[in-house]
């Protein structure tokens, strides 16, 4: 019998973790979107969202698991099109790869109901060309992570590897601040040009975050959440950066910086909860919402 509806789980993720701007990413447990896509007799693609799902799109050409799903008409060649069904678990804008979950999902799903031949890399970049249609760029950092979990470094033309993650302890402090195009102007921030101490900076923490994987070192993953080039450029459109990230680690967190495009800071410790709440204080008038996580090794599945 040839199926015809599949329901997937993807991740959300932190992309970037500090020292590595658009290379390294994270999967995180049990944040995520869920998706129910049916096959269509139409040859088109039908939206419909629920959960966590203010200022979502539903027109398939701005939504990224819509777009995903438009590509694979064409790629495959179907004559048939989707209704998709999102559940959004992750909250958009937060810098969780909320849009690059829906769309590692929908790939994932695609690949699965359809039983298509594709190989990983090309998954990543099929859902990376989904995240670029509301992201503005086919950045890969946080669709790795929510499609094969763990920790992610990916590379130029979509290249990656990936690891099993250590059990580290993550808090995620979500400020309730909403910027339009969030990612768009995260990026605008940043210069074309860095200096070369920086880089060279960057580069340490990023080779120490690379070793504490392989070691399976939470201790030296939270130590090595250290960047140079961009977070100084991003804290300007996060009130309270200094202090809240002071707070973190004045309360014991090993490393604190900007979740992807932000506006939510992470960090790495013992006292989870401690740390959260001295983050949630440092944001003083912004109200703001805790999310305690470990990582999550399985990534997108079938449910
Ligand atoms: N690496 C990307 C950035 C992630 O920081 O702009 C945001 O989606």
């Amino acid at each position: 019998m040839t199926v015809k509806q599949i329901k997937v789980f993807a991740p959300a993720s932190i992309a970037n973790l500090g020292p590595g701007f658009d290379v390294f990413g994270l999967a995180l447990n049990e944040l995520g979107d869920i998706l129910n896509i049916e096959k269509s007799s139409k040859k088109e693609v039908k939206i419909s969202l629920s959960g966590l799902s203010n200022n979502i799109p539903i027109d398939p050409t701005k939504n990224s698991a819509g777009v995903v799903l438009l590509n694979m008409i064409k790629r495959e060649k179907l004559d048939y099109g989707f209704k998709v069904e999102i559940k959004k678990g992750i909250p958009p804008g937060k810098g969780l790869g909320s849009s690059g979950a829906s769309a590692a999902a929908a790939a994932f799903a695609c690949k699965e109901l359809l039983d298509l031949q594709i190989d990983n890399k090309d998954l990543v970049e099929i859902a990376a060309q989904g995240e670029a249609a509301v992201a503005g760029s086919a950045h890969a950092d946080n669709v790795s992570p929510s499609l094969f979990g763990g920790f992610v470094i990916v590379c130029e033309n979509y290249d990656f590897i990936r690891f099993d993650a250590p059990e580290v302890g993550l808090v995620i402090v979500m400020p309730d601040l909403f910027y339009e195009n969030k990612t768009k102007l995260a990026r605008s921030l940043l210069p074309e040009k860095v200096d070369l101490k920086d880089a060279v900076k960057n580069i340490g923490y990023a080779s120490k975050m690379v070793a504490s994987i392989s070691l399976g070192d939470p201790v030296l993953f939270g130590r090595s959440i250290c960047d140079n080039l961009i977070e100084p450029h991003r804290a300007k459109m996060i009130p309270h950066f200094k202090e809240v990230k002071k707070a973190a680690l004045d309360a014991g967190a090993y490393g604190c910086s900007i979740a992807g495009g932000g506006p939510s800071l992470f960090a790495v410790g013992n006292d989870l909860l401690s740390i959260g709440k001295a983050m949630q204080e440092s944001f003083g008038e912004i109200s703001s919402e805790i999310y305690i996580s470990k990582p999550n090794n399985r990534g997108a599945h079938k449910l």
